[in-house]
């Protein structure tokens, strides 16, 4: 059956912690100079109808780096910008490729192209979900706190596409997860519920960003306007303007706490400048670990 990444749901603990645990042997081979072989003749297609920075580097980077070979086609220079559905390219494209690494607005967008494709599909971002990007949030956590057991993590601010995922990560890894968003802008309902039925730490949703921060080991947070909500952006800085992660909110949580950004970041809006840059802050650590988990992901995938 081809074994699809559409959202961290559909995996068990033991499949989560394979991806990190791969993610880690590759990147300690790849500061050692080991180079990897194992996807060599294999092609993968990048369809982004967003724009992106880390994920389509760091996945093309991995690929190459793993002796594969990558098409990238962004939504403006195909005939998705001329309506074409998604679900038909990608069905054209699994014919030609091995993978397809894909980010777009709808998760049904993607989920339906899964449906339909003979080849993986990877979730590279949705409206949704950015699952690869919490598997390599997860692997830099791992990495600074020598683990997940007992850990709190707060997420401040946007209840959007990453705080999904990281909610259904918490669930299935089994970590606590405090979550302070504004009134109207809690992540999405029904992933919430299913992740806190079967959750053995608890996610919780409060407003006030403090309680959140209260005891944490990791403080994480986001823009406030993801892609695609642009036009919301002035009215979004009001809500959130309580929901900054500065130097006194970080105060409030453990002295060692770490603290997340997936990046871009908007400096002096859901973060400063000065935590961004203080000694705190792991956001290029985290970047860096998207090459590594992506190695594992194609790796788990195409391999
Ligand atoms: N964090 C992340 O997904 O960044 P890009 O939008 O640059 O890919
Ligand atoms: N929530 C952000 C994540 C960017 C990596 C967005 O969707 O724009």
């Amino acid at each position: 059956m081809t074994k699809h990444l559409l959202s961290l749901w559909d995996f068990t603990k033991e499949e989560l912690t394979g991806y990190l645990q791969l993610a880690a042997k590759l990147k300690e081979e790849t500061l050692n100079g080991v180079r990897h072989q194992q996807l060599a003749g294999k092609t993968i297609a990048m369809v982004f109808e967003k724009p992106s920075t880390r994920t389509r580097v760091s996945f093309e980077s991995a690929m190459y780096g793993l002796g594969g070979q990558v098409i990238y086609l962004s939504g403006r220079d195909t005939q998705l910008a001329r309506n074409e559905p998604l679900k038909d390219m990608g069905r054209v494209m699994a014919r030609y490729v091995d993978g397809l690494v894909i980010r777009t607005y709808g998760q049904e967008i993607v989920d339906e192209l899964a449906r339909y494709s003979s080849v993986p599909v990877i979730n590279a971002l949705t409206d949704l979900h950015h699952p690869c990007q919490i598997l390599s949030d997860i692997q830099t956590v791992i990495e600074k706190k020598g683990g997940l057991e007992k850990l709190h993590v707060a997420w401040i601010g946007d209840g959007n596409n990453m705080a999904n995922s990281w909610i259904q990560a918490a669930s299935r890894l089994g970590f606590a997860l405090t979550l302070a968003c504004p009134e109207g802008y809690d992540p999405d309902p029904e992933i919430l519920k299913k992740a806190q039925d079967a959750a053995t730490e608890p996610i919780t949703v409060v407003r006030d960003p403090a309680t959140a921060v209260a005891n944490a080991d990791v403080i994480n947070t986001d823009v406030w306007a993801s892609m695609g909500q642009e036009e919301e952006q002035a009215a979004r800085t009001k809500v959130f303007e309580a929901y900054q992660v500065n130097n006194q909110l970080v105060a409030k949580a453990k002295a060692d706490a770490i603290v997340l950004h997936c990046l871009p970041a908007h400096r002096e809006e859901e973060i400063t400048a000065e935590v961004l840059e203080g000694a705190q802050c792991v956001a290029f650590d985290q970047a860096e670990n998207k090459l590594h988990i992506h190695k594992a992901i194609l790796l788990s995938h195409l391999g």
